[in-house]
């Protein structure tokens, strides 16, 4: 079963917005309150990011996963990107995430970003430890007791980045 990565329409909020209000609902993954309202994470997953991607099965449709890309800080720092990555469950394991970071970075350095940072990997969150590191970040800090993990507690979080530049 194959899958296209293309910007998000209006409409993709329907089936987006559930995703992320699970993701997030389970506090071991993102910073975001667990009980995000919807306003608040679709100005922080499709206002506030510079853009938002999906990706879809090509045959029927289904979301099976989302991207968010924007500068990592303002002005001066603005030319190091930042990005949020979530998979539908039944979509993970398939390569799906991997696709979109490949694609995210792709699309930054198309936009002129010269490096890419994630602030806040939880670092009990071993799949997307080893999968960001697999695809070239680097932890370069960690940030002791820095997530307030739903179930484990205060856990270590790692600034990861990655150079996309030569
Ligand atoms: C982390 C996440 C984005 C990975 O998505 P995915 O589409 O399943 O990832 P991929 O299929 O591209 O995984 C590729 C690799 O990562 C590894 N991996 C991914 N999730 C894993 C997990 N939960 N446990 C162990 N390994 C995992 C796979 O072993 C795979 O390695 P391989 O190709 O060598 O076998 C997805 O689990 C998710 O959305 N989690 C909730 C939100 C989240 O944590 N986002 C990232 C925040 S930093």
């Amino acid at each position: 079963m194959g899958f296209t990565i293309r910007r998000h329409q209006p409409d993709d909020w329907a089936t987006v917005w559930p995703l992320l209000r699970d993701t997030f609902a389970s506090g071991d993954t993102y910073a975001f309150a667990p009980d995000s309202t919807e306003a608040e994470i679709h100005r922080a997953w499709i206002e506030a990011p510079q853009s938002t991607w999906v990706s879809v099965d090509e045959d029927d449709g289904t979301l099976l996963g989302t991207y968010i890309l924007k500068p990592n800080q303002p002005g001066l720092g603005g030319h190091v990107c930042n990005c949020g990555y979530v998979v539908a469950p039944a979509a993970r394991g398939r390569g799906i995430a991997s696709a979109m970071c490949a694609h995210s970075q792709d699309e930054a350095r198309a936009r002129g970003f010269r490096a890419m940072q994630f602030n806040l990997v939880v670092s009990t969150n071993d799949g997307a430890v080893r999968l960001w590191q697999k695809l070239g970040f680097a932890i370069v800090s960690t940030l002791p007791g820095a997530f307030r993990h739903a179930q484990r507690g205060y856990v270590d979080a790692y600034v990861m980045f990655k150079t996309l530049v030569d």
